[in-house]
């Protein structure tokens, strides 16, 4: 067996769509973008998007549209991809971390109000494997202390909150369709806002700060660069690719929460290991990224060995995310702050084990991964 944690589905009719515009003269600047961007706008109920080249570059032309500078600082949860807190460390703002909820792992909210000072220009939220952070807190809190709010929605591109899309309600909201995300366009990413003068912004920005697309000008060379600004645009190939890949979003995320389900149903006896709630409740709509188990304390010092294990006999893992971000040893020289402070945080970044979930598993597969679970865990008890 070969289950890998995540697999790209992308069929043949795709596959021909594609080699159409790789045939043609327009490659960038084209209409495969403009109608990615329209489409993914109008599912979402977004006023702006952006095609952008990941949700890195979403990420950095965010902070850089707000003009984030040094000694500036950004509240973030310390449990995120390093790309969260880069894109704005490369631009000289610091982090301050804050710890996870120990309930789905989400930002907890209830420790960012001490943390904001004069000099807290924006608070991240990153919605965690698809479970929302708690969006309705984080945007009160922004309201009341004029922060800007961003969303980073790379895991949870369809989850919902009062029946509204996270990355709706933040100055901008950024989403990746790396290939193993719910969605893919190879690398590519989408960055949205509800602003119209941040939309402007962010279109001088992707583009070297140059005031006329190749498509405004009338005559080659016909323009002026208004501000510093990088190359982050999404091409044609990709962007065609997302237009189908974003038809088949929905269906995905019903697949993925029969799957999650199925394997938390049938390993909830396990005494190894406790599922993270990453399912939807109340008013809070999951997109089911993964599950993701937390081994009992005694365990965690096999976690390696068991990802190995599992390895060995064709089981995809991942873990997300193998420190917390104030543990690596760029952030750890330069700011040396104690694991010891993010104490939920930790739990997730080193004792979790992430399983599969995504559209590629069969019936077969989950069966497979499950009785493999329960075998593996025996060894280690
Ligand atoms: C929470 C989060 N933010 C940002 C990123 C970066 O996304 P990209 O690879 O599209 O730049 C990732 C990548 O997995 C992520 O998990």
């Amino acid at each position: 067996m070969k289950i890998p944690f995540a697999k790209p589905l992308i069929t043949e009719k795709e596959r021909f769509f594609i080699s159409k515009v790789i045939k043609s003269p327009i490659l960038t600047h084209g209409e495969n973008l403009s109608n990615f961007e329209n489409d993914f706008r109008k599912k979402f109920n977004f006023k702006y998007a952006h095609g952008v080249s990941s949700c890195t570059a979403a990420l950095h032309l965010s902070f850089m549209a707000i003009n984030l500078k040094k000694g500036d600082e950004v509240i973030v949860p310390n449990q995120t991809h390093v790309s969260t807190v880069h894109t704005f460390q490369i631009l000289g703002a610091k982090p301050v971390f804050i710890d996870s909820n120990n309930s789905d792992g989400n930002i907890d909210t209830n420790k960012i109000e001490k943390k904001i000072t004069r000099k807290t220009k924006a608070i991240v939220a990153v919605h965690y494997l698809g479970k929302p952070a708690d969006i309705i807190k984080i945007k009160n809190i922004c309201n009341k202390k004029k922060l800007y709010l961003i969303e980073d929605c790379a895991l949870s591109i369809g989850a919902k909150v009062n029946n509204k899309y996270v990355g709706g309600f933040g100055h901008f909201g950024c989403f990746s369709f790396y290939p193993a995300k719910h969605i893919t366009t190879a690398d590519g990413g989408m960055l949205v806002c509800q602003n119209k003068k941040l939309y402007e912004k962010i279109k001088l920005l992707k583009g070297f700060g140059v005031n006329k697309n190749f498509n405004e000008r009338k005559i080659p060379g016909e323009y002026d660069v208004k501000l510093l600004g990088l190359n982050y645009r999404l091409d044609e190939i990709r962007s065609r690719l997302g237009i189908t890949q974003l038809k088949k979003l929905d269906n995905f995320i019903s697949l993925r929460k029969k799957n999650y389900l199925f394997l938390k149903n049938s390993l909830k006896e396990m005494k190894q290991f406790k599922f993270l709630n990453l399912e939807s409740e109340n008013n809070i709509k999951s997109s089911y990224f993964c599950a993701s188990i937390i081994l009992s304390n005694k365990l965690k010092k096999n976690r390696y060995k068991i990802i190995k294990n599992l390895k060995d006999i064709g089981i995809g893992t991942s873990i997300h995310y193998p420190k917390i971000v104030s543990d690596y040893t760029y952030y750890k020289n330069k700011y040396k702050i104690s694991t010891k402070n993010f104490p939920n945080a930790a739990i997730l970044s080193y004792r979790s084990i992430n399983l599969p979930v995504g559209p590629h598993l069969t019936r077969k597969d989950l069966l497979y991964i499950i009785s493999k679970i329960r075998e593996i865990f025996k060894k280690f008890t």
